[in-house]
């Protein structure tokens, strides 16, 4: 078989063999084929499509393309959740102790934050000392004994969606339902769950910015899981807005623990909603519960008896991170200088777009600009004021936290133009849009 027989059925409209899959993936994997052609073949997948059995060909390629974690050794139902990225997401720190402490193993490989979207792995590693390189043997084991273990993607699961991923950011390829579901099912599967809930986020922060094309990645994603064996669940949640009020690494860090401790602020509300539902759902996944209404009661007293937040300080701790800093947060990694953005007149909030908000927090130094930057884990914005909120002139609307002058000045202009007022009331968004099982 030779590469170019593939680039030219592609081109031209054709569907690819298993074997054809197979044959490009070992092989680019390997590094037998350029990446220049495997770009030539990643834009025609973009712009031609793949249809279903060859998106499901291309994750089976791509999830054997490393090692699939056995954890055949672990009781009960193992159950993970994967967004698929955005602003001030941080349920995985917060439903991942949930579950673990309601007895359903959770086996999380997370990554970090790729354009304007936060990940778990950044804000985990702001946790001084976390350690989220764990080896697959350190990982096995510590989900049999704590039923949870949060770390990074290795080099021995789905090598070959880590050197895809990294082609596509660069050529501008990642926003296909086919690619981005052979992506993340691949890193997911391979982990060893048995169940999946899956968060697809739709709105201006979301990789799929309408709610039609979300659906349509949550079938996509549902049909490649069942077709694997595994129990998926998917929502469609809102991406319009920043989830919660934090949006910064170890900021992000302290809002999920301070509604793990059970204080959450009115405008956290979207935030504590969608943890306590997705929790719900993987409980009810890993056959905690029989129904969402009883699994909600018992994810709400693991967070009110405090059992949940322990569950984190073990966490914590078994992964090399200190646990103390999660009571006093000034251990945690935090900004000099802060600013205040105030409303400028009164009204009604009817924008805080996320991808503005995201790329603001980028500039501060949360995220990264270019492959190897590095990251301020202390700097970030709090949100005091979301959609539907009504303001007075001089109300403080977000306070930016900086270390450098030049970050917040390149900042501040996204934030400027992120926020809308306008004189007629607003409705507060819709957080979940739709469920599919
Ligand atoms: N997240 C992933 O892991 N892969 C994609 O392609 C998009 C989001």
């Amino acid at each position: 078989m030779h590469f170019q027989e593939i680039l030219f059925k592609k081109r031209d409209r054709q569907e690819l063999t298993s074997e054809e899959i197979r044959f490009f993936v070992d092989q680019y994997t390997k590094g037998d084929i350029p990446d220049y052609q495997v770009s030539a073949l990643l834009m025609a997948i973009y712009l031609n499509g793949l249809t279903i059995d060859e998106t499901v060909r291309l994750t089976d390629a791509m999830l054997h393309s490393g090692i699939v974690v056995d954890l055949a050794n672990v009781e009960g139902i193992k159950v993970d959740k994967h967004s698929t990225g955005g602003v001030g997401d941080k349920t995985s720190l917060i439903i991942a102790p949930i579950c673990a402490a309601l007895g359903v193993p959770v086996p999380m490989i997370s990554g970090r934050g790729l354009g304007h979207t936060g990940g778990t792995l950044d804000k985990l590693e702001s946790i001084p000392g976390f350690n989220v390189k764990l080896s697959l043997e350190r990982y096995r084991q510590q989900v049999k004994e704590l039923n949870c273990c949060l770390i990074g993607q290795t080099k021995e699961i789905a090598p070959a969606d880590k050197k895809m991923y990294a082609l596509r950011d660069v050529t501008c390829t990642v926003e296909n339902k086919s690619l981005i579901s052979a992506s993340i099912m691949s890193k997911k599967l391979a982990e060893g769950i048995d169940a999946l809930v899956l968060d697809v986020k739709t709105g201006s922060g979301a990789f799929m910015k309408s709610q039609q094309q979300a659906e349509e990645l949550a079938r996509l994603m549902i049909s490649i899981g069942r077709k694997m064996g595994k129990e998926v669940t998917a929502l469609i949640t809102d991406m319009n807005q920043p989830l919660g009020s934090y949006v910064g690494n170890s900021l992000e860090v302290i809002e999920s623990v301070n509604l793990l401790k059970g204080s959450s602020l009115p405008e956290q509300y979207d935030l504590l909603e969608l943890s306590v539902l997705l929790a719900s759902h993987m409980v009810v996944l890993g056959g905690k519960s029989e129904d969402l209404e009883s699994a909600g009661q018992q994810v709400q007293k693991v967070i009110d008896d405090g059992s949940a937040f322990e569950k984190l300080k073990k966490i914590v701790e078994k992964q090399g991170g200190d646990p103390s800093s999660l009571d006093d947060y000034s251990k945690l990694p935090t900004a000099t200088e802060k600013y205040q953005v105030k409303a400028a007149r009164k009204g009604f909030v009817a924008k805080l777009d996320a991808l503005l908000v995201g790329k603001s927090a980028v500039f501060l130094g949360a995220g990264r600009l270019v492959l190897d930057s590095k990251l301020d884990p202390g700097v970030g914005i709090v949100i005091r004021k979301k959609v539907g909120d009504e303001v007075n002139r001089g109300d403080l609307m977000m306070e930016v936290y900086y270390n450098k002058q030049d970050q917040l000045k390149k900042a501040l202009p996204y934030l400027n133009e992120a926020l809308v007022l306008s004189e007629n009331p607003v409705s507060p968004l819709t957080l979940v849009k739709n469920t599919f099982d």
